[in-house]
């Protein structure tokens, strides 16, 4: 087997190698323009195959423009940007001569100034939900002051504090992880009807409890501190009432008598 290489019409190969092989095809000889590499296999029994790869050669510097591309149409005044680079023969490549100092295209600062946008709303929204906690809880706290509280006060206060404050571990549907956080579906605490260790577990904390027969490495941090009456007994009823669960409700009263 062997290959005969040849370019545009000639008739003699400048080449011939005997596959797979390297060899050197020096374009200083050629012309600037087209051209065209014929590669002609020849294997033993004389049968051939040809393969053709047309390609450009330009040995001068090459040019680049910018603000002015083939066939746009122009009014006025224009300011341009020309580069040439180019290396004599026999210097090696160097990607840095290439590179011309273009202005950053109009379409990158519509991206930027959009990602910027969506942070700038995505912070002013999640400062909105923080001042609104306090002002749900007020209302649950009036309501359940004045006439105990029902269904829809507690709910969306649950389903929030839920959201902000134990979905992280427990998971927004309530499964928990693993051998990591318990799940809360079905869970002896949650289902008790006696809520003791229901609440007693959010306002103080719990570590080392074995729960369906899996201990939990890290502790259950205490919320006490931070959520009033009415919001533990807000996602106490959440948890009551969400993902199948069916257990009686809490009052803020229930929450406030084990708070010491
Ligand atoms: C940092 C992770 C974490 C957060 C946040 C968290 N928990 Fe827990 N929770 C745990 C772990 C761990 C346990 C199991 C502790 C054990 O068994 O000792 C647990 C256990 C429980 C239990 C079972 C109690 C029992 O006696 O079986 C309930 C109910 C519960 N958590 C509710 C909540 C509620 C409600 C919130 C939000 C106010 C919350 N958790 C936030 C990690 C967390």
């Amino acid at each position: 087997m062997r290959i005969d290489v040849y370019i545009d019409d000639a008739t003699e190969p400048f080449q011939t190698i005997t596959p797979p092989e390297r060899f050197n095809l020096d374009t200083s000889i050629l012309s600037d323009g087209r051209h065209e590499l014929r590669l002609v296999a020849v294997d033993s029994d004389g049968a051939t195959s040809e393969r053709r790869v047309p390609f450009t050669v330009q040995n001068g510097p090459a040019i680049a423009v910018h603000g002015l591309r083939d066939n746009d149409t122009v009014a006025g005044e224009l300011a341009l940007l020309a580069n040439a680079y180019g290396a004599r023969a026999g210097d090696t490549f160097e990607p840095t001569r290439i590179e011309t100092p273009a202005p950053i295209p109009t379409w990158a600062w519509v991206l930027f100034l959009g990602i910027f946008a969506w942070g700038a709303g995505y912070v002013a929204l999640e400062l909105e939900q923080r001042d609104a906690l306090p002002l749900v809880a007020n209302n649950a706290a009036v309501a359940a002051t004045n006439t105990g509280a029902t269904a829809a006060d507690w709910a969306e206060l649950g389903a929030q504090v839920y959201g902000n404050t134990c979905s992280s571990c427990h998971q927004i549907a309530g499964g928990g992880l693993a051998g990591v956080f318990p799940s809360l579906i079905d869970n002896p605490a949650v289902l008790d009807p006696n809520p003791t260790d229901h609440i007693n577990a959010i306002i103080h904390g719990l570590s080392g409890k074995v729960i369906d027969g899996v201990s939990y490495p890290g502790p259950m941090p205490p919320f006490g501190g931070i959520l009033s009456d009415e919001e533990v007994a807000a996602v106490v009823n959440h948890e009551r009432t969400q993902w199948g669960n069916n257990a009686p409700l809490v009052t803020a009263g229930d929450v406030a008598a084990l708070r010491n």
